[in-house]
C-alpha cells in the first residue's frame, strides 16, 4: 500500500493567468480575475491551484522570464491583489502552488544587469559566460526556442548561455551564492503561506562541466545539448540541498517539470526516501506524435504507444515514486484535438480522455478550459500568433526555405498558443474574457463551447469532470489502487484495472470513432459490479463480459472480488 498524503489525494487545476479572466479591460487576464472565478473552481471541486508565473517580467516568454522574483507583474495587479487571492483560496479550503522558474531569469533581472557589466563583478558567476571558440559560439548547442543557445554580449566580449530565448539567460547553479538566492526567494513565498511549487525545467539546472558539444546531425549548425544538461551530474545533490534547506520545513507539494526523464530517474527524483520532490512532469507521452528530432515533425500517435508509455509509468513508479497525470498544459495542444476528436464527438472524446486520466494512479492536473472540452485553434496568419517558440520556429523554417503553409500546419497541430487562447466563459463578445481587445484572439468556437453553457447542463463536460473529481474523493482505490493493463494488443480499446485489497476498478475506453467490441478477459473474476461513471447512457446491469462500445465511449465499474 502506498503511503498516504494530501497531495496524492488532490486534483490540481492549472491557471495561465494571462488568458484566464481580465477585469480591467486591458485584454490581459489578472489576479482579480482569478479571485472572481474561485467559486467556479470550488464548484468544479479542485483542491490545488497551480498558477503559472505572476512575477515581474518583461514577458518575452509570458512570465517565464522573471526580472524580479519578489514582485508581482504590474499587468496582473499588485502584491495586495495576490495576498487577497491567496486568502480567498485558503478560505475556500483550496491550496495554491506557485511556479518557480530558476533554471534561468530574465536578462532584465538585476543580477544579470550586473553580471554583464564586467568580468570581475560579484554577479559575473551568477550566469554562464564563456569566451568565443574560433571566433564563434562556445559550443554547438541549439536553443529550445531556435538558433544558437549562446548570445554574444559586446560589453565584455563574451557569450552567455540561454537554453531558451536570449532574454532568458541560464543561472549558474554551480555557484553556491545562486543557490542561496534561490532558497531565499522560495522561503519568501513559503512564508507568505503558499502550499507548493511547480518547478520549471528543474532537471536542467546542472550542466556537465566543460559544456561538451552535442552530436552534430547532417545539415544542422546547432544541435540539442540535452545529454549535457538534462538530469546533469549534480542535479540530485542540488535538489536534496534545496529540500533540506527549504522544502522539508513546510507541508507542501512539489512537482518538477522534467523533459527527458525516464522512470528510473523519476524514482530517484520522487522516491519517498530520496528527499527531493513529490512528483515530476514527464514528457514521454507528449512525444508520441513527433518524429525523432523535433516536435514540429508531426505524425499521428498510435494507441499502442500510448498504452505502452502509460503502463510503463504506472508500473514504474508503483510504490517507488508518484506520478503526475496530464494530457495538456500551457505548452501543449489541447488534448481533445490531439488524442481524440474535436469535431463530431468532441464532448464524448473530452469525457473519455478525462476518464482515462482521472482513473490512473497519480495526481491529476486539469489545464484551464480542459473541463469545458476546449479545442485547438487555427489562425489564418502567423501575425496572429504570440508565442516566442512558435514565432522563432516559423522564421527559422521559412528562411531555410520550408513552405510557410506547411509550417502553419505544424503550428496548428503543436503550437503553444493552442492552449493559450482566452478561457471561454460565456457567449458574449470575446467569450466574456475581456471587455477590451484580448492579447491573443479567442477561439471562434466560444459561442458553442463556454462555461456558462455547461454549468447548468448535467450532461456537460464540466459536470463530468465534477463527477470524476468526486469519485476520487469517495473511493480510495482511485488514488491508491495498483494498475494493470488489460487487452494489451487491442487496436482501439484502452482498458485497465485498479486493485486495492478485495476491490477492483475496471476502466474501459474506446479510442476510436468506430464501434469497438470489448471482451472481459477470462481471469478477471468478480462478485458484484457497480457502474461508477460513463459518457453515454448505459444500463447499470448490462453484462460487462462483452460490451459493444460506441464512438469514444468510456465506462468505469467498481467490482468486488
Ligand atoms: C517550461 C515552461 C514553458 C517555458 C519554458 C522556459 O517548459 O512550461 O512555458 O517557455 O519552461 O521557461
Ligand atoms: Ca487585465
Amino acid at each position: 500500500m502506498e503511503n498516504k498524503t494530501w497531495w496524492k489525494e488532490s486534483v490540481v487545476y492549472q491557471i495561465y493567468p494571462r488568458s484566464f479572466k481580465d477585469t480591467n479591460g486591458d485584454g490581459i487576464g489578472d489576479l482579480k480575475g482569478i479571485t472572481e472565478k474561485l467559486d467556479y473552481l470550488k464548484d468544479l471541486g479542485v483542491d490545488v491551484i497551480w498558477l503559472s508565473p505572476v512575477y515581474q517580467s518583461p514577458n518575452d516568454d509570458n512570465g517565464y522570464d522573471i526580472s524580479n522574483y519578489r514582485e508581482i507583474m504590474a499587468e496582473f495587479g499588485t502584491m495586495g491583489d495576490w495576498e487577497e487571492l491567496l486568502s480567498h483560496i485558503h478560505n475556500r479550503g483550496m491550496k495554491l502552488m506557485m511556479d518557480l522558474v530558476v533554471n534561468h531569469s530574465s536578462d532584465e533581472h538585476e543580477w544579470f544587469q550586473k553580471s554583464r557589466e564586467s568580468k570581475d563583478n560579484p554577479y559575473r558567476d551568477y550566469y554562464i559566460w564563456r569566451h568565443a571558440r574560433d571566433g564563434k559560439e562556445p559550443n554547438n548547442w541549439e536553443s529550445i526556442f531556435s538558433g544558437s543557445a549562446w548570445q554574444y554580449d559586446d560589453q565584455t566580449e563574451e557569450y552567455y548561455l540561454h537554453l531558451f530565448s536570449k532574454k532568458q539567460p541560464d543561472l549558474n547553479w554551480e555557484n553556491p551564492k545562486v543557490r542561496e538566492e534561490v532558497y531565499d526567494l522560495m522561503t519568501f513565498w513559503l512564508e507568505k503561506g503558499i502550499d507548493g511549487f511547480r518547478m520549471d525545467v528543474i532537471n536542467m539546472i546542472s550542466k556537465v562541466p566543460g559544456l561538451p558539444d552535442g552530436e552534430l546531425r547532417e545539415g544542422k549548425k546547432y544541435v540539442s545539448g540535452a545529454p549535457f544538461y538534462m538530469n546533469g551530474p549534480r542535479i540530485h545533490e542540488f535538489l536534496q540541498e534545496m529540500n533540506q534547506q527549504v522544502l522539508s520545513k513546510y507541508d507542501i507539494m512539489t512537482v518538477g517539470e522534467m523533459p527527458g526523464v525516464d522512470t528510473i530517474e523519476a524514482q530517484a527524483y520522487t522516491g519517498a526516501d530520496r528527499n527531493e520532490l513529490n512528483m515530476v512532469f514527464q514528457f514521454e507521452h507528449m512525444d508520441l506524435d513527433s518524429g525523432p528530432n523535433e516536435k514540429w515533425d508531426v505524425r499521428p500517435f498510435k494507441l499502442q504507444d500510448l498504452k505502452q508509455t502509460f503502463t510503463k509509468w504506472q508500473k514504474g513508479l508503483e510504490g517507488t515514486g508518484w506520478n503526475s497525470l496530464y494530457l495538456n498544459n500551457h505548452d501543449q495542444p489541447r488534448m481533445v484535438s490531439r488524442f481524440a476528436d474535436d469535431g463530431e464527438y468532441r464532448v464524448e472524446s473530452a469525457k473519455m480522455l478525462a476518464t482515462f486520466l482521472h482513473m490512473l494512479q497519480g495526481t491529476p492536473y486539469i489545464y484551464q478550459g480542459e473541463e469545458l472540452g476546449m479545442t485547438n485553434v487555427q489562425f489564418e496568419s502567423i501575425d496572429e500568433y504570440k508565442d516566442i517558440e512558435t514565432l522563432n520556429m516559423f522564421k527559422e523554417k521559412v528562411e531555410a526555405g520550408v513552405d510557410p503553409e506547411r509550417v502553419m500546419q505544424s503550428i496548428y497541430a503543436k503550437g503553444r498558443d493552442n492552449a493559450r487562447t482566452p478561457m471561454q466563459w460565456d457567449e458574449s463578445e470575446n467569450a466574456g474574457f475581456t471587455t477590451g481587445t484580448p492579447w491573443l484572439s479567442v477561439n471562434p468556437n466560444y459561442s458553442e463551447i463556454n462555461a456558462a453553457n455547461q454549468i447548468g447542463d448535467p450532461n456537460s463536460v464540466f459536470h463530468y469532470y465534477k463527477r470524476l473529481i468526486e469519485l476520487r474523493k469517495q473511493h480510495e482505490i482511485i488514488v491508491y489502487g495498483s494498475y494493470d493493463l488489460l487487452l494489451p494488443d487491442h487496436p482501439t480499446i484502452y482498458s485497465y484495472t485498479r486493485t486495492l485489497v478485495d476491490e477492483k476498478v475496471l476502466v474501459v475506453l474506446n479510442f476510436a470513432k468506430e464501434y469497438s467490441l470489448f471482451t472481459l478477459p477470462k481471469d478477471c473474476s468478480y462478485k458484484t459490479q457497480e457502474l461508477l461513471i460513463s459518457n453515454y447512457d448505459v444500463d447499470q446491469n448490462d453484462s460487462i463480459k462483452e460490451i459493444e462500445l460506441k464512438p469514444y465511449e468510456a465506462r468505469v465499474y467498481r467490482l468486488t472480488t
